[in-house]
């Protein structure tokens, strides 16, 4: 595996990849990989990646003052080891530095979709994953990049991007990785005490709660929404951030009956800060209102 950390030599690498017919796919990541981000190597190769590029960047634009930059989980060496182990050809550890030159101060601003739940919460943090994400995208120049559905509105805000830029790659977005109990696999669950990490899976618990529900004709979102509400609540020491039911491309609540639903939420376990979503297929619902 090619380990590179400058622009130039990623650029290099890329073009010389490129020149002998590979097609390259891209998994970007903030590192402390997990079974999720892994298979996200896989499914790339399986759309047909012949060159399989990871970067590893934890980008400072994304995280507010207040929030977890310095402490997220970092490990260099199990990284790469994990990344050998799935024969990935490169990896890109840029620098903040080289991300982000003195004086660089272009934003993109992401779509609409940004705006509800975690943009409400976490005001600017859809344009800092934007940013970095079209600038890897500069740089790489895959023709596939892949994203896990764990993190369903930044999915979505990348779509909207790739769209509305006319960016030429095509999106692969890859199911949520789980642990038994659940839990969906997340870098920051390395944060959790052996006493938090025991109540988290009651996130997923209520998101399937709501599903139930849903698949059974329960309409009033409202209600669907209060029945998450309570699961949770069986659960000491976890505190709902947000529970709700949107509309996989808008993320504002679904008006139309005959498109798929995203489950979304977000808990407080002590100081971490956990999501998850699920979605509900199109017509599985008879109706919602
Ligand atoms: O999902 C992540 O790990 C990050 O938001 C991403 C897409 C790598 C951008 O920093």
């Amino acid at each position: 595996m090619l380990n590179v950390r400058t622009i130039e030599e990623m650029r290099a690498a890329v073009n010389a990849a490129r020149t002998h017919g590979a097609t390259i796919g891209f998994v970007p990541t903030m590192g402390f990989l997990h079974d999720g981000h892994l298979s996200l190597i896989d499914e790339a190769r399986a759309a047909g990646a012949t060159f399989i590029v990871v970067s590893i960047f934890v980008n400072p634009l994304q995280f507010a003052p207040n929030e977890d930059f310095e402490r997220y989980p970092r490990d260099e060496a199990r990284d790469t080891e994990l990344l050998e182990g799935r024969n990935v050809d490169l990896l890109f550890l840029p620098p903040v530095a080289a991300m982000y030159p003195a004086g660089a101060s272009t934003i993109v601003k992401a779509g609409d979709v940004a705006a509800p739940l975690e943009g409400e919460r976490r005001p600017g943090h859809f344009d800092g994953v934007a940013t970095i994400v079209l600038k890897l995208f500069n740089i790489v120049q895959p023709d596939i990049a892949a994203f896990g559905r764990k993190d369903a509105q930044q999915c979505a805000v990348i779509a909207r991007m790739v769209r509305d830029l006319d960016l030429p790659l095509t999106l692969l977005l890859g199911e949520t990785v789980r642990e038994s109990d659940g839990l969906a696999k997340s870098s920051r669950n390395s944060y959790l005490s052996a006493d938090e990490r025991k109540r988290a899976p009651a996130l997923h618990r209520a998101l399937r709660a709501g599903e139930e529900a849903l698949r059974h004709g329960i309409e009033d979102v409202a209600a669907v929404e209060q029945l998450m509400r309570k699961m949770i609540a069986e659960t000491d020491g976890v505190d709902v951030d947000y529970l709700a039911l949107v509309d996989p491309e808008t993320f504002l609540a679904p008006l139309d009956r005959r498109r798929e639903v995203i489950l979304a939420g977000a808990v407080r376990v002590g100081k971490t800060r956990l999501i998850d979503n699920i979605v509900v297929p199109r017509g599985t619902p008879p109706g919602i209102d």
